[in-house]
């Protein structure tokens, strides 16, 4: 009911741009955008917009042109890269005779078509009903009548549009609940990996740089890859074994230049496998020509959801299509590196780079270990009640220089230790593992990094 662009439509796809030639870039993105969405792209027209016509963003004399293109390539559709009120987006369909979709509506319709787990639907319909709820004041009778308005199929009157609000308002309630429910749900569920203790990695990225494919290679599970923006909806989630132990490794959304700000408050959930990530695994398209601004893209968004201060790995990406690159790791160099310009901006503090194929696993083992290594680095801060059997870990412990101090009574011994997250898995290797596993989550543990 809500899709609003349906497989093999054909869209006239229109590129404002400001002063200059339009950006290549962003055309290549914007026809990726409507093919994820599943239409056909049929022509494309570019409208520089110096100022821009309040009542339907473009001027007369380019909504001519766009009309004449419409008509000429049989397109069904229109396309505007560019947010347009409810009010512009009526005008212009009243004028083109054809429905108008903006930029947000066509990456909500890419997110609808998407959306996998139970949450990620939920979000995806409330998101397009309060998008639909601002369009459907008047209703789409503009349209209703271009098919013919015969007797009897008129377009909904006001009575119809009340209805239809009344209703819309009703299901929004509604999901809002049910999406309150799968929160409190999620929390207790991120609380109980919490206390696992198992270190957490989330793979983060431009949409199409590879982090499904990474994702695949690391895990060898099949999740879905494609050339399509955001073949990732929903982050999955897996444990998988690193030399320095078991980590959780999460997959999570394509992030896209200029993601609405409606989109982003929507996909807040999504994106906390990011937020909460002892480590991102920063995934790029190293054959990109706007890689650098890729980066710097996606690391406005990790601030804006409060992961930009995470611990970063930036994992270049695709070198198969480099000439003569190779597999290889660049240890980061505080002495080279600039000072940040921004604060939070990471890109500038000498980050770690791996250089990799995910799909013809190159580089795959410089990558482990360079995420090995940096996860070996975290450290457990803890309080331990040992009862008395457990002398020989105790006596371990102190082996290591992992005591900070300790107290004995009648119950065994009380101690607290700092030791890494590495000999702790060594630790949990060697000695009864159920034991330390049952003792580990028991006490207040606390990580610093
Ligand atoms: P979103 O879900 O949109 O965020 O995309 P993603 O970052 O998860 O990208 P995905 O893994 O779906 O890959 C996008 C495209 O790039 C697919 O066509 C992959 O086959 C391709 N790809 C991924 N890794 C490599 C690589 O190492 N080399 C080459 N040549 N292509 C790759």
């Amino acid at each position: 009911m809500f899709e609003r662009s349906r497989k093999g439509e054909h869209a006239l796809l229109v590129q404002p741009h400001a002063g200059g030639p339009p950006d290549e870039a962003e055309l290549e993105e914007f026809a990726e955008l409507a093919r994820s969405a599943g239409a056909t792209v049929a022509t494309l027209v570019t409208a520089r917009i110096d100022r821009p016509n309040p009542a339907t963003l473009l001027g007369s004399g380019k909504l001519d042109e766009v009309k004449a293109a419409a008509d000429a390539s049989g397109a069904d559709l229109v396309l505007v890269n560019h947010p347009l009120s409810p009010g512009q987006e009526r005008n212009l369909e009243k004028v083109l005779e054809r429905r108008v979709v903006d930029r947000t509506g066509l990456i909500l319709d890419i997110f609808a078509q998407r959306a996998r787990s139970h949450e990620g639907k939920l979000q995806v319909e409330l998101a397009q009903l309060k998008h639909m709820a601002t369009r459907l004041v008047r209703g789409w009778t503009h349209l209703e009548r271009q098919r013919g308005g015969s007797i009897g199929l008129r377009g909904p009157g006001e009575t119809q549009l009340e209805t239809d609000r009344r209703l819309l308002q009703k299901r929004v309630d509604m999901l809002q609940k049910r999406l309150e429910k799968v929160e409190v749900q999620r929390t207790q569920m991120r609380r109980a990996r919490v206390r696992s203790e198992l270190p957490r990695v989330a793979l983060v990225g431009y949409t199409n740089a590879g982090k499904s494919t990474l994702f695949n290679a690391l895990t060898g599970a099949g999740a879905y890859a494609a050339d399509q923006l955001f073949a990732t909806l929903d982050p999955t989630v897996r444990r998988i074994a690193l030399a320095s132990g078991p980590v959780v490794l999460a997959d999570t959304v394509g992030f896209v230049r200029d993601l609405p700000h409606e989109l982003v408050a929507a996909f807040r959930s999504t994106l906390s496998e990011a937020r909460e990530a002892d480590l991102l695994l920063h995934v790029i398209d190293a054959a990109d020509p706007l890689r650098d601004e890729r980066i710097r893209q996606v690391d406005a968004v990790l601030a804006e959801i409060g992961a930009g201060d995470l611990p970063q790995l930036l994992v270049f990406n695709k070198i198969d299509r480099i000439e003569g690159a190779q597999a290889r790791r660049d240890a980061p160099d505080p002495e080279t590196a600039p000072a940040p310009a921004l604060p939070g901006e990471t890109l500038a503090i000498g980050r770690e780079r791996v250089w990799i194929s995910a799909r013809d696993g190159l580089g795959l083992d410089l990558l482990e270990g360079a995420l090995a290594a940096r996860l070996a680095q975290r450290r457990i801060v803890a309080e331990l009640e040992l009862p008395p059997s457990a002398g020989r870990l105790r006596a371990r412990l102190h082996a290591l220089d992992a005591v900070r101090g300790e107290s004995h009574d009648e119950h065994g011994w009380r101690i607290r230790v700092d030791l890494s997250e590495a000999d702790a898995a060594r630790l949990a290797a060697q000695e009864d593992a159920g034991m330390l596993r049952e003792l580990l989550p028991a006490v207040e543990a606390e990580y610093s990094r």
